[in-house]
């Protein structure tokens, strides 16, 4: 039996985050302009929400660094860019993507809960998308505390309770359909993904993974996914008060319709019930 870090690895490995999204050949310059272009019309909020030039003469960090898209942002700002993720792939990815436009980083292969830096390294910590991923999340904001200079930022994105997606599309929807495939199942119907492989992890763990302890976990990133948990605003406060960050500011982001149809309509729904919550914070 691989244990859980393991298998949190190598589900990102198989899943490099976003890369299903493009069709052009990976890895090349087509492919990552592609997932740029992608990236901040989807995510449009980044472009507001991240201010890339406040980089300038500082060291940046950036944890979980995926296809390395926000980090080539940073990068051309910043007196230095070190990237971690805990998977080959997106080293791998973010390299390439760093060469192909001529940009400097330092990458390396490690758990966001154990950072192989000394301390007061970093002016600014990004981190979007990830730390609602790991097993320990009180000891990746102990770390990031201690790799941040005094007075110096972490930047965040978790997913956020508070919002549409978890309460009506996870929590109701998700769960009525799946209940509604396993029934077609029962009576020899044809199931398409993601419905076959959530069902096949539901004979093997039981009502168990369907518990609402569980069911989010697979519901985010794919059924496959192991750790995704998401938290209501307090809880982040929280979490963050205990490692001695202090929170500036809080805002919401992203709402799952298409924003080139309803491009209003989903900034409004997005800044009250959207799923991710950006946070900044302050090393105390
Ligand atoms: C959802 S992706 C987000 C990637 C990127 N930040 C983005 O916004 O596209 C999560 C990333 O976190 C990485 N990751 C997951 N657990 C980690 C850990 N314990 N330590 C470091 N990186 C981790 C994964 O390999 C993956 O690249």
């Amino acid at each position: 039996m691989i244990d859980k870090l393991k298998q949190v690895e190598n589900f990102w490995d198989r899943n490099l985050c976003g890369k299903h999204f493009i069709n052009a050949k990976f890895p090349s310059k087509d492919f990552f302009e592609q997932y740029r272009n992608f990236r901040y019309h989807k995510e449009h909020h980044l472009n507001s929400f991240n201010d890339y030039p406040s980089a300038l003469n500082k060291d940046v960090l950036e944890i979980g660094i995926g296809i390395g898209a926000d980090g080539t942002q940073w990068a051309k700002y910043a007196k230095s860019y070190t990237g971690i993720d805990i998977t080959d792939e997106a080293i791998y990815a973010t390299k390439l993507h760093f060469n192909i436009l001529g940009l400097k980083g330092n990458f390396l292969k490690s758990n966001a809960e154990s950072l192989p830096f000394h301390d007061n390294k970093f002016d600014i910590v990004y981190s979007h998308g990830v730390l609602h991923h790991i097993l320990n999340i009180e000891n990746a904001l102990s770390e990031v505390y201690r790799v941040l200079r005094p007075k110096c930022k972490l930047i965040l994105m978790l997913y956020s309770k508070d919002s549409f997606n978890y309460w009506i599309r996870i929590q109701l929807y998700f769960r009525f359909w799946f209940l509604l495939e396993l029934l077609k199942k029962k009576f020899c119907f044809k199931i398409k993904e993601p419905w076959e492989s959530h069902i096949k992890s539901y004979n093997i763990f039981g009502w168990s993974y369907f518990s609402w302890k569980n069911w989010h976990h697979h519901c985010t990133d794919g059924p496959d996914c192991q750790i995704a948990n998401i938290y209501n605003k307090d809880e982040i406060i929280d979490m963050l008060n205990k490692a001695d960050l202090v929170v500036e500011k809080i805002r919401k982001a992203h709402f799952p319709i298409s924003c080139g149809l309803f491009p209003n309509l989903e900034r409004l729904l997005a800044k009250y019930i959207g799923f991710y919550y950006f946070v900044w914070a302050v090393k105390a």
